[in-house]
């Protein structure tokens, strides 16, 4: 890597973690978090009526649906999962290189994830190892939109589903505004799924979108969403409490509120992941709607979805001249695609991406890790699938929305 003066101007390292949240959420966010406090339903006062709004907005943005809420992706991906009607005794086909959440949302219906490789210039699914792993059981395709990057193979993939007749779940938790051909990623299947966690394109600390395409899927998604329920007051105190906490120590730099911050909520911040999902056990996190003070929160962010896509576009691309001169090896944009730039990944040697601290200090900035194994965090090797094994162990990501002044920041 090219010689960087790690400390120049930086005083912290910039962080991974989404940092679109904003006073105005931070504010919504304490108001209900008190109301909780307080014995009053905060967050579900309104009584839907706000996730509705959302979801139809989301719809209209996405040209297309229906489109519903929930507490996650990974619950989002249950319910497309079980709209489309998958099952036991089904098999998904999904990247080498993937995370725990996705393959249990898939599990919990009963049906099996089948490990493709991947290609290695955009992280996709590639589509010589989807071919040699389609069995007679597989009936689905999980195309996931990697780090917001649109696969090399997304063509023959879509091709390949459509002969075969396989569904295709679009994973777009990465890839909130992300377009191929012009076409927002979400519409290319037959359902897919988007993600607010807090390392997403936009964060509500939890939260996701679903999404289906005919008219069979939208009515037993409709079903799904309506009969699941909303987190227990408990829970959502403390998701709120996360984005009070998240706003003081990611994205204001202000080190009184942040220490206060910290102490205030560092027994009642919300896990990134349950206990019961390191082992696949049934988690009932995975069947929550999103509260309504949740989809104010995201709506709030949405607002400036063009704005943050741009910056984290403009980040990418100051990344790459960083590389290009460093010698770092990166991954390729295909023709036609414009995709979101979750995180810029690069490929380092194991070693770097065992022990990262010193790259960071290096330039300043939080690694992302994703994925260390294709089932992240859980190990899981697939000695099939050399290439997505290669990404695990040498892929980190860098985040594209740098604090103003840093000495990497593009703007
Ligand atoms: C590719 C991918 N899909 C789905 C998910 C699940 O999304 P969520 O964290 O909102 O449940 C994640 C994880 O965060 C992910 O990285």
């Amino acid at each position: 890597m090219g010689a960087v003066d790690g400390g120049r101007g930086v005083t912290r390292l910039a962080p991974l973690l989404s940092t679109t949240l904003d006073q105005r959420a931070m504010e919504i966010a304490r108001a209900a978090a008190a109301m909780i406090l307080e014995g009053h339903a905060g967050g579900t006062s309104s009584e839907g009526a706000a996730t509705r709004g959302w979801e139809q907005r989301f719809a209209t943005w996405l040209e297309g649906g229906p489109v519903r809420a929930f507490g996650s992706g990974r619950a989002a991906l249950f319910a497309v999962a079980k709209a489309l009607g998958l099952g036991p005794g089904d098999g998904v086909i999904v990247p080498a290189f993937t995370c725990q959440s996705v393959l249990n949302a898939l599990r919990y219906t009963g049906a099996e994830p089948q490990y493709a490789d991947i290609e290695t210039d955009a992280f996709g699914l590639d589509i010589d190892a989807v071919n040699a792993a389609i069995g007679p059981r597989t009936r689905a395709l999980l195309l996931q939109h990697t780090f917001g990057l649109i696969g090399r193979d997304i063509d023959a993939l879509l091709t390949l589903a459509q002969e075969r007749q396989l569904l295709v779940i679009e994973d777009c938790a990465h890839a909130l505004g992300a377009t191929w051909k012009g076409r927002k990623l979400g519409r290319l299947g037959d359902g897919a799924i988007f993600s607010f966690e807090r390392g997403k394109v936009l964060s509500t600390v939890h939260g996701g979108m679903a999404v289906v395409h005919s008219p069979e899927a939208a009515a037993r998604l409709e079903d799904w969403a309506d009969e699941t329920p909303l987190p227990d007051q408990q829970q959502l105190g403390s998701q709120l409490a996360s984005v009070v906490h998240d706003y003081w120590t990611q994205v204001a730099d202000d080190r009184e509120k942040a220490d206060w911050a910290h102490r205030q909520f560092a027994s009642t911040l919300i896990p990134r992941m349950w206990p019961e999902e390191f082992d696949g056990r049934y988690c009932s996190h995975y069947r929550e709607r999103m509260a309504d003070v949740v989809a104010d929160l995201a709506q709030s962010q949405f607002d400036r979805l063009d704005e943050v896509l741009s910056r984290r576009r403009a980040q990418a691309a100051a990344w790459q001249i960083w590389a290009d001169a460093s010698g770092a090896r990166t991954a390729k944009v295909i023709a036609g695609s414009q995709p979101a730039w979750l995180r810029f990944p690069i490929w380092v040697d194991a070693g770097t991406k065992a022990e990262p601290a010193a790259l960071e200090r290096e330039l300043g900035v939080e690694l992302g890790l994703w994925f260390t194994s294709p089932a992240h965090p859980v190990p899981s090797p697939q000695a099939h699938c050399p290439r997505g094994m290669d990404a695990c162990a040498r892929v980190v990501n860098l985040p594209t929305l740098l604090p103003v002044g840093h000495p990497y920041s593009s703007g």
